[in-house]
């Protein structure tokens, strides 16, 4: 069974990748946190309810970085409601968070199981770069590296970036840079795979969890017959299920790190001029069948929680 060690900052679609992750037959090791779309305190509480919610057992919750490495803080809270899980209301947590800091939490877990820990990233990659600058043999000791993140298309926070580049690309640039090779599942792909009326229609009958699903989906964004919101993360999930729902290509990507309007810029060059590719890059997605192996592990979950 692939096990998985996430990084987030839910953020209403971390929640539903967290949901995918509940529903799937992956292996979850660890919660980490970061601050992004809101602050830490809150990614970490939400977090915390939803490891409750969700039924995810005991598995830690561990809190990362507050803010970026050097850059000043972006928030989402626009997308993602004060709360950043929009209208979603769960039970507060009743455990607390584990002891510790997120950066030794991911380092130690990974040394502990050399080549058997997929780590996913849906969040800035702050804790993710401090990670590899405390301990780069954690890239040989991941048994994958999974973001959602960056585009070689468009931005979505602004023109050029994508979110989590924005919020921390001097971290995104070092991760890129790690020499692994990182699964980047940008919004090239996530933009596709949207909830639309049809998919929404699947979730409303499924009790409890509907409560977050429904009311998270609505609140980011509206749903018609043919568009809605994408869940952005739950596709770098749903890439650790299974690879083959992406067609992926192999690329050299740079953060772009110093531009007036660029910063955060995933620049992606497919041809890989004269030298290793550090990212395989997604470029397309069966759009049915992510819904189906989504929706199929939503239901799966519902049956449980009841
Ligand atoms: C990404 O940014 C955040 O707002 C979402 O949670 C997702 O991780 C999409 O650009
Ligand atoms: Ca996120």
């Amino acid at each position: 069974m692939t096990k998985v060690l996430i990084d987030c900052d839910p953020g209403i679609d971390d929640a539903l990748a967290l949901a995918l992750l509940a529903g799937s037959s992956l292996e979850l090791v660890g919660i980490t946190t970061v601050g992004g779309n809101v602050d830490l305190a809150l990614t970490t509480a939400n977090a915390l309810s939803l490891r409750e919610f969700l039924d995810l057992g005991d598995v830690p919750v561990t809190p990362g970085s507050a803010g970026a490495l050097v850059r000043q803080t972006v928030r989402a809270a626009h997308v993602h409601g004060v709360s950043g899980l929009g209208e979603a209301v769960l039970p507060p947590a009743v455990r607390p968070v584990a002891d510790g800091h997120a950066v030794d939490f991911i380092v130690n877990t990974l040394r502990a199981a050399p080549g058997e820990i997929t780590l996913v990233a849906t969040g800035p990659l702050t804790n993710i770069a401090l990670a590899v600058r405390r301990e780069p043999r954690i890239v040989e000791w991941a048994r994958d590296f999974v973001i959602m993140g960056g585009s070689y298309t468009r931005g979505n926070h602004n023109p050029a970036a994508e979110f989590n580049m924005l919020a921390d690309p001097e971290a995104a640039a070092i991760a890129f840079d790690a020499g692994w090779t990182v699964k980047m599942l940008g919004l090239d792909v996530t933009l596709k795979a949207v909830v639309t009326r049809a998919v929404l229609d699947r979730m409303r009958p499924l009790g409890r969890l509907a409560d977050l699903l429904v009311p998270a989906a609505g609140f980011y964004g509206a749903i018609t017959e043919d568009s809605g919101p994408a869940i952005h993360d739950a596709c770098a999930v749903a890439y650790v299920m299974d690879p083959t729902l992406f067609g992926c290509a192999p690329a050299v990507v740079n953060v772009e790190t110093t531009g007036t309007y660029t910063s955060g810029m995933t620049v992606t060059d497919f041809k890989v001029p004269g030298g290793r590719p550090n990212a395989l890059v997604a470029t397309s997605v069966d759009v049915e069948c992510f819904w189906e192996l989504v929706l199929g592990a939503y239901e799966k979950l519902a049956e449980r929680l009841g």
